[in-house]
C-alpha cells in the first residue's frame, strides 16, 4: 500500500516525502511541476535513499489520474497540490478556482470510485482572514480575503459535505502558519519562481546577494515594533506534523481540523534580527507602504494539535534561520533551471521509479 501525495515536489509537499520515505512509507508523488522542480525529488531520494514512483502530470487530466489508481494500491492522499499565490489569485482568480477547486473535486472523485477514503488535506491559515484576536484556534470565524484563499475554505467546505454524504471519509485538514526554514542537509528547500512574495525566501536572497535590500511592508502596525507579526513555523516541523495526522486519518473516520503553527509570533524586524544572529550576514532594508490585505498580527493557537495529534513544533527562530540559510548558500540559485532540468519520463536513473508508461 502506498501513500499518494499530489503536489510532492513543492517545498512542503518535498519535506513531507521525506519524512514518509524516513517514516517507511511507500509513496508516489503527482505533480505538473507547474511550481516546483523534479530536482527537489530526485534530491529527497538522495537524501532518503529510498525510491520514489512520480507521475508528471496534471490532476486536472482526469484519464491519466485515473491510471495512477489502476497501476497502484493507495492507502490514502496528501493533497499539496494547487496554485498558492495571494497577489496572482486576485489578478487571476479564475485560474485559481479552475486548479485547486476542480483538482480536488476530480482526486475526489477518483479516491470515492477506487475506494480510497483517507485524505490529509493541506488548507492554510489565510481562511481566518484578517483575525479580531490571537492566538487564532480552530473555532474562528472563517473569513478568506482572496481568492487563493477562498480557495482554501471552498475545500475545506466541499471536504466536510463530502463526510456528511459518506461517513466512511476519513480527513484531517491542516491550517499551516508561516512555513519557513528547510531540510538540515541545505539539499532541499523553498525555491520560489521570481522575487519572492514571503519574507523569508526574500531575506535569504538578500543574504546571497541576488536582491539588493528587504522591503518592509509597513512600520506602524499595533505590534511590539509596529511592523506585521506572524507564526513562522519551521517545514521539518509541519512535515512531521503531516505524518501524525496521516496516523489519526488513517485509523479514525469524520473531518478534524488543526491549526499547525508554533503560537509564538516574530515582527518582521525581529525576524531580521535572528537571522543575522543566525548567520552573521547583515540584511539590509527600508521601511515602505503595508502591503494591502495583511494582517498585523497573526499566530496560531496550536493547542488541539497538541492534545489530539501529539505534535508540538520543536525547532525555534533561530535554527529556522541557520536551515533557510544553508539551503539558500548552498543552492544560490535554488534547483536546477526549468530550462536546464531534464525531462522526468526521460530520467531512468536509479533514482526515480518510474511508471512503465
Ligand atoms: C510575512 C510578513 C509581511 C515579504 C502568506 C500567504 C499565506 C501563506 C503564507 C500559503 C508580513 C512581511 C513579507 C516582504 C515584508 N501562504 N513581508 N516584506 O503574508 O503572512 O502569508 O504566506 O498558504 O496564504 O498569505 O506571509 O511571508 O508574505 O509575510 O515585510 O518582502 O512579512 O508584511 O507581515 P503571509 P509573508
Amino acid at each position: 500500500m502506498a501513500i499518494l501525495v499530489t503536489g510532492g515536489a513543492g517545498f512542503i509537499g518535498s519535506h513531507t516525502c521525506l519524512e514518509l520515505l524516513s517514516g517507511g512509507y511507500d509513496i508516489i508523488v503527482v505533480d505538473n511541476f507547474s511550481n516546483s522542480n523534479p530536482e527537489s525529488l530526485k534530491r529527497v531520494t538522495e537524501i532518503t535513499g529510498k525510491l520514489i514512483k512520480i507521475y508528471p502530470m496534471d490532476l486536472l487530466d482526469l484519464n491519466s489520474l485515473e491510471t495512477v489508481f489502476l497501476d497502484n494500491h493507495i492507502e490514502a492522499v496528501i493533497h499539496f497540490a494547487g496554485l498558492k499565490a495571494v497577489g496572482e489569485s486576485v489578478h487571476d482568480s479564475l485560474k485559481y478556482y479552475k486548479n485547486n477547486i476542480t483538482a480536488t473535486l476530480l482526486i475526489c472523485e477518483l479516491m470515492q470510485k477506487y475506494k480510497v477514503k483517507k485524505m490529509v488535506f493541506s488548507s492554510s491559515a489565510t481562511v481566518y482572514g484578517l483575525p479580531d484576536s490571537v492566538p487564532i484556534s480552530e473555532g474562528f470565524p472563517l473569513k478568506a480575503l482572496n481568492p487563493y484563499g477562498r480557495t482554501k475554505l471552498m475545500i475545506e467546505e466541499i471536504l466536510q459535505d463530502l463526510y456528511v454524504s459518506d461517513n466512511e471519509w476519513s480527513i484531517t485538514i491542516l491550517r499551516y502558519f508561516n512555513p519557513i526554514g528547510a531540510h538540515e542537509s541545505g539539499w532541499i528547500g523553498e525555491d520560489p519562481s521570481g522575487t519572492p512574495n514571503n519574507l523569508m525566501p526574500y531575506i535569504t536572497r538578500v543574504a546571497v546577494g541576488q536582491l539588493k535590500e528587504l522591503q518592509i511592508f509597513g512600520k506602524d502596525y499595533a505590534t511590539v515594533d509596529g511592523t506585521g507579526v506572524r507564526d513562522y513555523i519551521h517545514v521539518v516541523d509541519l512535515a512531521k506534523g503531516h505524518l501524525l495526522a496521516l496516523d489519526k486519518t488513517l485509523t479514525s473516520s469524520g473531518v478534524h481540523t488543526y491549526n499547525l503553527g508554533t503560537g509564538r509570533g516574530y515582527s518582521v524586524l525581529e525576524v531580521v534580527e535572528a537571522f543575522e544572529l543566525a548567520t552573521g550576514v547583515h540584511i539590509p532594508y527600508k521601511m515602505v507602504q503595508p502591503r494591502s490585505g495583511d494582517a498585523a498580527i497573526c499566530y496560531a493557537d496550536p493547542t488541539k494539535a497538541e492534545k489530539e495529534l501529539n505534535w508540538k513544533a520543536a525547532k525555534g527562530i533561530i535554527e529556522m534561520c541557520q536551515d533557510a540559510w544553508r539551503w539558500q548558500s548552498n543552492n544560490p540559485h535554488g534547483y536546477v533551471k526549468k530550462e536546464e532540468s531534464v525531462n522526468p519520463r526521460l530520467v531512468q536513473s536509479e533514482d526515480f521509479l518510474l511508471p512503465n508508461n
